[in-house]
């Protein structure tokens, strides 16, 4: 169970500490909650020791049950360390290493990351004293959920509010998603094509399918979040996620280029695109025009990129195949995993309703040349990309 030290600061905000508590335990993290004095006026112990469901701290001078030292004890088998909300008496303490209650004496001793999640007044957040004070905290390398705009309790609008606490959640999960994978694909080349390619018919139109991208962005994010480096070729106007180099294509012909060009330096290959079968046998020049006739378009065949790589990869690379399928879902993609010469084939039944095609979430059967490796139910597509490339770096020689 991972373990976060929740610090709770005296301000109107400390009330929402309680949501965050609640949320965290329900996603299996153990929370240890440490409240400053002020903090006790806003929302009681109580309250944060009956959702954490273990002692809210408060005192510095309190006897541990042993004969330990409470802000050292309190320190130990932490994975993470958050304060929310953050006061800007709080900031500028945790900023000069001030430690004069229990909180701020616990946050001096971490050895384990900080997360601060700051509330107050604009006037006092945009305080040159309170963004000097940023700044010193983000130089100590303390990540910083910013606080939103809107308005606030005093009933002044403007920046200073607390940000979301499902908000607050995934960062603290994020942050320690990224900390446990840190390192993972250290050293190794990935190359991810993501999307459905668009094969042009004329010069405003295109013969094209639904496939969004996402799965293989989320791909792209997974494997760069484990210290790969990443080369994305897509065909999706996606957000391109940070540290992936991205190459944007939009035809079969185009992604088959590009990936023969990043195979040779790359260690796994993962084809989420969804590549046209077929595409115009010719492209008009000028837009084609309506009439009253019916219109056959003659289609061609575009190269099969996987089958194209068979003869060029070597053996100490991890090609994977996607097979978006609608019905014989395993007999389908092992027939694909065995014509194209993979390692991996990660099949999922787009006819399924809520997954696969531009969808946010997905469930997929992974087979491998020793039949299934991995059965996985509905889930986010962040979250089976975090497995699959968890799956692939075990399989990597
Ligand atoms: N693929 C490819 N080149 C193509 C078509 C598909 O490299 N011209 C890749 C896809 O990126 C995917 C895998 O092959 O990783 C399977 O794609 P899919 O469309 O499911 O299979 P097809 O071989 O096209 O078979 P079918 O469309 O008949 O199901």
């Amino acid at each position: 169970m991972p373990t976060l030290l929740l610090g709770v600061s005296g301000g109107i905000a400390a009330y929402k500490s309680a949501d965050l508590t609640s949320l965290l335990r329900k996603r299996g993290w153990e929370v240890r909650v440490v409240m400053t004095p002020a903090a006790t006026q806003f929302v009681t112990p109580l309250t944060l020791q009956t959702l954490s469901r273990q002692k809210v701290h408060l005192d510095p001078f309190d006897l541990p049950a042993d004969s330990g030292v409470a802000h050292i004890d309190l320190v130990k088998g932490l994975d993470l360390a958050a304060v929310v909300p953050a006061t800007a008496n709080l900031m500028a303490k945790v900023a000069h290493g001030i430690a004069d209650d229990l909180l701020t004496t616990t946050l001096l001793a971490l050895r384990c990351p900080l997360i601060l999640a700051p509330a107050m007044n604009s006037a006092m957040w945009e305080h040159p004293a309170t963004q000097a004070n940023l700044r010193l905290l983000e130089s100590h390398g303390v990540s910083l959920i910013p606080p939103a705009s809107g308005e606030l309790a005093c009933g002044d609008i403007g920046i200073g509010k607390l940000a979301d606490v499902e908000e607050i959640a995934n960062r603290i999960e994020a942050l320690h998603q990224k900390r446990l994978h840190a390192n993972r694909l250290h050293g190794r080349r990935v190359l991810i094509t993501a999307g459905g390619t668009r094969e042009p018919l004329d010069p405003v139109r295109y013969l094209g399918n639904r496939s969004s991208g996402k799965m293989g962005h989320a791909l792209a994010a997974a494997a760069a979040m484990r210290g790969a480096e990443v080369t994305l070729i897509t065909t999706a106007s996606l957000p391109v996620p940070p540290g992936v180099g991205a190459v944007p294509v939009a035809t079969a012909q185009e992604m088959l280029e590009a990936v023969q060009k990043h195979l040779p330096g790359a260690d796994l290959l993962v084809m989420a695109a969804a590549v046209a079968d077929y595409r115009p046998a010719r492209v008009a020049s000028q837009k084609i025009k309506k009439s009253d006739e019916a219109l056959t378009i003659a289609l061609e065949p575009t190269p099969d990129i996987l089958a194209t790589l068979r003869p060029l990869r070597r053996p100490d690379q991890l090609i994977v195949g996607f097979a978006a399928e609608t019905d014989s879902l395993i007999p389908h993609a092992q027939r694909k995993l065995e014509r194209k010469g993979l390692d991996f084939i990660v099949a999922n039944d787009v006819s399924r309703p809520g997954i696969g095609f531009e969808s946010d979430e997905n469930a997929v059967t992974v087979l491998g040349n020793d039949g299934v490796v991995a059965n996985w139910e509905v889930a986010s597509k962040q979250a089976i990309a975090e497995r699959l490339l968890d799956l692939f770096a075990d399989r990597l020689p």
